[in-house]
């Protein structure tokens, strides 16, 4: 009896090969031979601005590579060309130098609209001063985005956002009549609503006082667990930047690994 018959005889209990299978190996064997894309892989970014004729050099060969699903933060001083790092990243700058690619796409490549279509798809932006249209209620602020993208279920999807936030109480309050706080809440709610695969956090808790700034803290990485959506953090927050997976540092223009601080529990443990 030839093997290809023997393999699928009903009575011969050698496990039997199907289509499945085959695809199960030949994933497997790729994923150990090609490790998996980065979301972001940036190689070399130079970036200066140039005010009056005198040039400011802010990256000078920066490069990093973010896994998906992880998350990282950024530190340094200020003018240090963190914020810019974070443009470049969504495509609202271009660098003079380098590469960026955005799920192996490289963005410098793209056409405006296109960079404009990437955001909308895959990308969330919260920053420090919560940037919500001051004449929108809590609920039409974080559908907007959705509605402007033609999605039917806009005001649905952000209720739901919304609740994920803790805020549903507070939808029909306009941004006068919110915390800081809560405003950070409305604004996590707008960057998450569309389930982007990358949120860029720009000093998040810069403009709260430190247990609204530890609320929000927690709020964003159970978000970012929940939603499973990839974390740039920057902050001066070093309590809060050593909750990431990596810390970075900007520092004369590039990007300098931290090494993970062991803390005292960790000291504890260690035999003596
Ligand atoms: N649009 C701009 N035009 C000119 N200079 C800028 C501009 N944006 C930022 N800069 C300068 O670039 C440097 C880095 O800025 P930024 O990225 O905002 O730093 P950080 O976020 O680390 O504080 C600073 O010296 C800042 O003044
Ligand atoms: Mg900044």
């Amino acid at each position: 009896m030839n093997a290809a018959l023997s393999l699928t005889h009903s009575s011969i209990s050698a496990p039997r090969i199907t289509l499945e299978t085959v695809n199960q190996s030949y994933c497997d064997v790729t994923a150990m031979t090609h490790p998996p894309q980065p979301l972001i892989d940036a190689q070399n970014l130079c970036l200066q601005y140039v005010v009056g004729d005198k040039p400011i050099m802010v990256l000078q060969g920066a490069s990093l590579r973010i896994a998906s699903g992880t998350t990282v933060a950024i530190t340094g001083p200020s003018g240090s060309g963190k914020t810019s790092l974070l443009l470049l990243f969504a495509g609202l700058e271009q660098a003079d130098a380098g590469n960026i690619a955005f799920e192996g796409v490289d963005i410098g490549g793209l056409s405006r609209d296109v960079r404009a279509d990437l955001r909308r798809d895959s990308i969330g932006i919260v920053f420090q001063s919560f940037h919500l249209l001051p004449s929108l209620t809590a609920l039409d602020n974080v559908a907007l985005p959705l509605q402007m993208a033609g999605v039917a279920q806009a005001r649905e999807l952000a209720i739901d956002m919304l609740q994920k936030v803790g805020l549903l109480a507070r939808a029909t309050h306009r941004p006068s009549q919110l915390s800081g706080g809560e405003q950070q809440r409305v604004a996590i709610a707008r960057a998450l609503v569309h389930r982007p695969s990358l949120l860029l956090a720009d000093e998040p808790t810069g403009n709260l006082d430190d247990k609204t700034a530890g609320s929000i803290r927690d709020l964003l990485f159970r978000l970012n667990h929940e939603l499973n959506t990839t974390l740039v953090l920057v902050t001066h927050d070093m309590a809060f930047a050593t909750r990431c997976d990596r810390v970075l540092r900007l520092h004369n223009g590039q990007l300098l690994e931290t090494p993970p601080v062991i803390g005292v529990e960790d000291n504890d443990a260690v035999p003596a």
